[in-house]
């Protein structure tokens, strides 16, 4: 089969992952209006392309952070990637390091931040990191991912509570025994057992507020970004509040149903942040236009999620990397079909406004 676009990815996943584990990564929240809207919203955009300004040579790379990678997408933190892939994160890991480009490494992740980064020595990564009820918990994990030389950590604040997907109650969908969140190993020996989902119940503190952004900031110096804010009141807090990036997530549209799709209000917050940090975004992006549209409204670097998953499930590290180049070549393309020759051209001038 020739794979020339995601969504050939998304069909041999369809087809070759086990129901429950498509129906698990497939999932949104309630009647799933949020996570459909995240791939429609990109549709309805337009673009204003400029002709005639010589793109025979074109360059994608951009930093995030001040650290270089090869064009601006990355991989979103997802759960579990042996349930995609036998190699799971490592295969992960080491597409990434091959193209040059950032992983966000999930805490729910069935291989552990230190087989990881052995995997790929030289691979650029974040962590994503929830803080839990046992603060000591989350504490560990940033020591240990300070020692392995991740670069930033990545704090999911749209989960006091994990969002109702009617599928996984229907499956009864549960990580299987032979897997287990590896980063927990040895971690949480004495905890009550696990949640519907097998990981160790009750860590997910739905009391936690800005005053943790604070304590995090007390117990590491890594740079912080917040993933999943949706308003530019929260936009403004988080500059506030000293943190260093902003995700513009509805995390897949896996938590609130009825919340904007994210390239819906990319504009809001970048507006409200005015380059006092950096801003990103995940959800809905598909092809190298949508890339191209998300920087054009203000986004330094986008992050893709299931469409990593789907290339794992393919053909782990070869897949994922098959996904990661042809984003790469269609935003190529999509720059110079639009008279860019660079991330640094791009700009709101290319949005067609009164399409919106
Ligand atoms: C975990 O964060 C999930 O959305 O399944």
């Amino acid at each position: 089969m020739t794979m020339v676009c995601l969504k050939d990815f998304e069909e041999y996943a369809r087809q070759h992952l086990s129901k429950a584990t498509w129906d698990y990564y497939a999932a949104g929240a309630d009647e799933c209006c949020t996570r459909d809207d995240n791939l429609q919203a990109y549709k309805r955009i337009r673009l204003r392309p400029r002709i005639l300004r010589d793109v025979s040579m074109s360059d994608t790379r951009t930093t995030v952070l001040g650290t270089e990678i090869s064009f601006p997408v990355g991989i979103a933190p997802t759960a579990f990637h042996c349930l995609a892939w036998h190699e799971g994160e490592l295969a992960t890991a080491r597409a990434t390091e091959s193209l040059n480009t950032c992983y966000i490494t999930s805490t729910y992740s069935t291989c552990s931040v230190e087989e990881i980064c052995a995997a790929a020595p030289n691979g650029f990564r974040w962590f994503q990191l929830y803080v839990y009820r046992d603060r000591n918990l989350s504490e560990q994990l940033v020591r240990r991912v300070e020692v392995l030389g991740y670069k930033a950590l990545v704090l999911t604040v749209d989960v006091p509570y994990t969002g109702k997907r009617r599928d996984d109650i229907r499956n009864r969908f549960k990580l299987p025994p032979h897997l287990k969140v590896k980063n927990f190993e040895g971690v949480f020996e004495e905890t009550t057992g696990l949640d519907e989902y097998g990981v160790p119940a009750n860590t997910l503190d739905p009391s936690i507020s800005w005053k943790d952004v604070h304590w995090l900031q007390s117990v590491t110096r890594l740079p912080i970004i917040i993933k999943g804010i949706l308003t530019k009141e929260d936009a403004e807090l988080a500059v506030e509040h000293g943190v260093q990036g902003i995700i513009v997530s509805n995390h897949g549209g896996r938590q609130l149903d009825g919340g904007p799709a994210t390239i819906d209000c990319l504009s809001e917050i970048v507006d409200a942040v005015q380059g006092r940090v950096e801003v990103y975004l995940d959800g809905g992006v598909r092809t190298g236009g949508d890339v191209l549209k998300a920087l054009a409204l203000g986004a330094k670097c986008v992050f893709i999620g299931r469409p990593a998953v789907w290339g794992l499930a393919y053909k782990g590290e070869q897949g994922l990397r098959e996904v990661l180049q042809i984003l790469k070549d269609e935003f190529c393309l999509s720059m110079a079909l639009s008279g860019c020759r660079n991330v640094a051209e791009i700009n709101r001038n290319l949005i067609h406004f009164s399409k919106l």
